[in-house]
């Protein structure tokens, strides 16, 4: 049998359901970004919906993306972190920036936003 890697996100973010509020991250971005200037994107989840941090159930890393290039990954361990990460990125040109973050139970969410610089 393949596997077949599926990734959830948001069907409509006004309207998001209790799973949907626990597991689709959210990007802030600090100020207006720059060509060539380091600017500091926090990715978080369950603003809306806490979700838990228990050994059973917890968020395992944060990813951040640059289009289809990884940036970086904020590895998480349950008991004592919450699942939110700051990544400081440098970009040269427009682009879409990407969060993922897996859960060990409800697999892997992600959202994305578009920086214009
Ligand atoms: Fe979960």
């Amino acid at each position: 049998m393949a596997y077949q890697s599926v990734i959830n996100e948001a069907r409509d973010l006004a309207n998001m359901n209790d799973l949907e509020k626990k597991h689709v991250p959210m990007i802030h971005i600090d100020g207006t970004p720059k060509a060539g200037e380091p600017f500091e994107v926090t990715v978080w989840l369950g603003e809306l919906l806490a979700h838990p941090m228990e050994a059973g159930h917890h968020i395992e890393f944060i990813d951040l993306y640059l289009d289809d290039t990884f940036i970086s990954r904020c590895d998480l361990s349950w008991g004592h972190t919450y699942p939110k990460a700051c990544f400081s990125v440098v970009m040269d040109q427009p682009g879409t920036l990407r969060a993922f973050e897996r859960c060990n139970l409800h697999g892997d969410w992600t959202y994305s936003v578009n920086i214009t610089l």
